[in-house]
């Protein structure tokens, strides 16, 4: 990894900020930049704290819906990891054209400055939303081809799967892009406030402060929970990985399926909150039933495997 310089959209989010902290940690030379719409810099001072040797980190606060801002972003950059986005699924069903403007736009400009200043590797999330309707379980990748979208978030995503395939393909010589399909990540420094606030930050704040749990259906529906540190790694494989991966998407998960029924029950038991109840509300709008990745192409291209698991990811945060 040494001698490179690496850039972090969305560095100031819940996983961009862990990726800053793990190249702090390894002492590399990292630009993040964020306009600070959905991150904090908190985040960013967190994870800059780990630095150790000659790390060096550069933050520029600005829009990827600028390229001019991109460009100076991707300025000797060797390595871009994407990650800002308009995040909500419901959201999205709210604000399609800040979604796209955000997702599609804003993708297709750090994309092109990447390109442009040279960096060899493109690296981006993607999402388990481009399944969409698919039933198929365990999803594996080329499935989504069959998918209808249930929000444009998910649109949004799939749509930059196409731009990374096609750019992998018409710049070959130039830039190599590699898609990471996250499922449901979770891990400190996630925001459990905000009507778009991720299930496992939100149980947790509500269970530690004595509050019940929402629970949107009746909890027979899953996810594929993973933990961050898995994400941090798939990214760093990903980088690093020698094999032919440009162009391709990789689903990044743990490969095993939670209800949230279940999921409830280990938080209870995990935090010692046994009393604690939940209140049903109607499944909302844009969500998928169940998620479940089939995790081999990722294991086999990439070495990819989960570090962690649902319950040790769970005690890794406490
Ligand atoms: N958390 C998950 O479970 C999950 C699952 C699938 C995919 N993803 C994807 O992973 C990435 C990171 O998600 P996260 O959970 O860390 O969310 P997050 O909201 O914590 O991080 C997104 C970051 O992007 C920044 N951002 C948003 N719009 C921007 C803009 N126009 N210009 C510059 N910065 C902007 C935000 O301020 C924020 O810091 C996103 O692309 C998201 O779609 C996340």
């Amino acid at each position: 990894m040494n001698g490179k310089r690496w850039l972090i959209t969305g560095a100031a989010g819940f996983i961009g900020s862990h990726i800053l902290e793990a190249l702090m940690e390894a002492g590399q030379d990292v630009v993040g930049l964020d306009n600070l719409s959905s991150g904090f810099t908190r985040n960013i001072e967190a994870a800059v704290q780990k630095r150790t040797g000659n790390a060096r980190f550069e933050f520029i606060e600005g829009d990827i819906r600028d390229p001019a801002v991109c460009e100076r972003a991707c300025e000797g950059v060797d390595i871009v990891l994407h990650h800002a986005a308009f995040v909500s699924v419901p959201g999205s069903l709210a604000d399609p054209a800040l979604t796209h403007a955000v997702n599609v736009d804003g993708f297709v400009n750090v994309l092109q400055a990447a390109k442009n200043a040279g960096a060899r590797r493109f690296i981006y999330a993607s999402s388990s939303a481009v399944y969409g309707d698919c039933a198929k379980l365990p999803s594996r990748e080329e499935d989504s081809v069959r998918a209808k979208f249930l929000s444009p978030y998910a649109l949004s995503k799939a749509i930059n799967e196409m731009y990374a395939a096609a750019w992998s393909g018409i710049y070959a010589s130039h830039i190599q892009c590699v898609g990471l399909r996250y499922f449901n990540v979770f891990g400190a420094r996630q925001d459990p406030n905000g009507p778009y606030a991720a299930v496992i930050p939100r149980w947790i704040d509500a269970l530690k402060n004595g509050a019940p749990v929402t629970i949107y259906g009746d909890g027979t529906s899953s996810r594929d929970f993973c933990y961050v540190k898995n994400v941090v790694s798939a990214n760093m494989l990903a980088a690093n990985a020698s094999g032919d991966v440009s162009g391709q998407v990789f689903n990044i998960a743990c490969g095993e399926k939670t209800t949230l029924n279940e999921l409830f029950s280990t938080l209870k038991n995990r935090l010692g909150r046994q009393t604690s109840g939940c209140v049903h509300e109607p499944f909302r709008a844009g969500d998928i039933a169940h998620s479940f990745a089939s995790i081999e192409r990722a294991r086999s291209c990439l070495n990819y495997k989960p570090i962690f698991s649902l319950e040790s990811g769970i005690q890794d945060m406490e």
